[in-house]
């Protein structure tokens, strides 16, 4: 065991690494997990126990508050390797940033910034080799942040356990997506927590999925819960489209998760000086777009998913089939751009990358 600096870390090292098993050519989104995690406890008023360990499972109390009323929050980051071998993060202290609004609004205790961080960079250090460099692919990161009372009354919980998890991931995507508008299930309203990462926002993502799964949709476009009428994300990404030159995308709210994608997407558009709107965007001005041969193009942005386009829209039990991939100029060139930065192939005027 070894103890670092700022913030203290035991270290455990495994005896028995993993990687040699690990095809890094053939790699699918999040079913692989690197050798170690970093794990940190809330109790009695206070962070500590800091300490990165081999992956492995862990013992919780059945009663442990997380397994009986969803104080659970996550978030989704991405380390890449350049040419050279370096290792960097893509903006990392908007994860941080963003699980402490999440969590406030689960009413669950924050993480201090310097144990998400330091916990963050030696972990990704230690498993820097579990980083993949090909092409499309990067280490997910996942942090997470449970409720560990023992205790089954409704009440937030005194103790947490957060952890970090990596796994070397490829695309979460590999085709552009077939979507569905859902127009009865909602995934957020109005004082809810769709703004938030919160685990029970994907729960309750499932049923109206494998219901357009099974009607041969890969996605919804979800739609606001009280009219239906206004598009809100597509599964788990935030949605964008691209009408008579202008790309427009739903306004951050209650129900919208400010994606750390969408706002480098909609940052790098203003760069380009490229006409952006962040409003509300009925699915029937999107339709009306399409019949007069102006919806140029239409993607998810999210960290899995990063650029995915979108094939086709179902609506009304009509699909609507989009523009060829390939002609669609705004989102090829930031998806292209942003794997520039990832790979620090390009200068990065933002500061987006935090090298290791
Ligand atoms: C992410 O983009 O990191 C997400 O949150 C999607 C994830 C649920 C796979």
């Amino acid at each position: 065991m070894s103890t670092s600096t700022a913030v203290s870390i035991k270290v455990q090292k495994t005896t028995q690494s993993r990687i040699k098993d690990l095809d890094f050519n053939n790699l699918s989104f999040g079913k692989v997990f690197s050798d170690h995690m970093f794990v940190a406890d809330y109790k009695n008023g206070k962070w500590g126990d800091c300490q990165i360990v081999p992956y492995a499972p862990f013992q919780m109390s059945p009663a442990a508050a997380v397994l009986h009323y969803g104080q659970a929050i996550f978030e989704g980051m991405k380390a890449y390797k350049n040419e050279k071998g370096e290792v960097s993060l893509f903006r990392p202290i908007a994860n941080q940033k963003r699980i402490n609004t999440s969590a406030e609004r689960m009413c669950m205790q924050t993480i201090p910034e310097e144990i998400f961080m330091e916990g963050l960079k030696k972990l990704v250090e230690l498993d820097s080799a579990w980083v993949p460099t090909a092409e499309g692919s990067s280490l997910y990161i996942r942090p997470f942040l449970i409720a560990t009372d023992e205790f089954i009354g409704v009440h937030p919980s005194d103790s947490y356990r957060f952890f970090i998890i990596t796994s070397p991931s490829g695309a979460y995507y590999s085709e552009p997506v077939k979507v569905l508008v859902e127009t009865s299930y909602s995934r957020a309203v109005e004082g809810g927590v769709g703004f938030a990462k919160v685990s029970g926002n994907y729960g309750r993502s499932l049923l109206p999925t494998k219901i357009a799964i099974n009607r041969g949709y890969q996605q919804i476009i979800w739609t606001d819960g009280k009219t239906h009428q206004y598009v809100e994300e597509s599964g788990t990404m935030n949605l964008m489209v691209v009408i008579d030159d202008v790309l427009i995308t739903p306004p951050l709210g209650d129900t919208i998760l400010a994606g750390i994608t969408r706002d480098s997407v909609l940052t790098l558009a203003r760069d380009w000086k490229m006409k952006v709107e962040e409003r509300k965007l009925s699915i029937i001005e999107v339709m009306e777009a399409y019949k007069r041969g102006v919806l140029q193009d239409a993607f998810g942005t999210g960290t899995a998913a990063t650029i995915t386009h979108i094939s086709h829209i179902g609506f009304e039990g009509i699909d609507y089939e989009l523009p060829p991939v390939n002609t669609r100029i705004f989102s090829n060139k930031v998806k292209k751009e942003l794997d520039n930065i990832h790979l620090g192939k390009v200068a990065d005027i933002h500061k987006w990358m935090f090298k290791l």
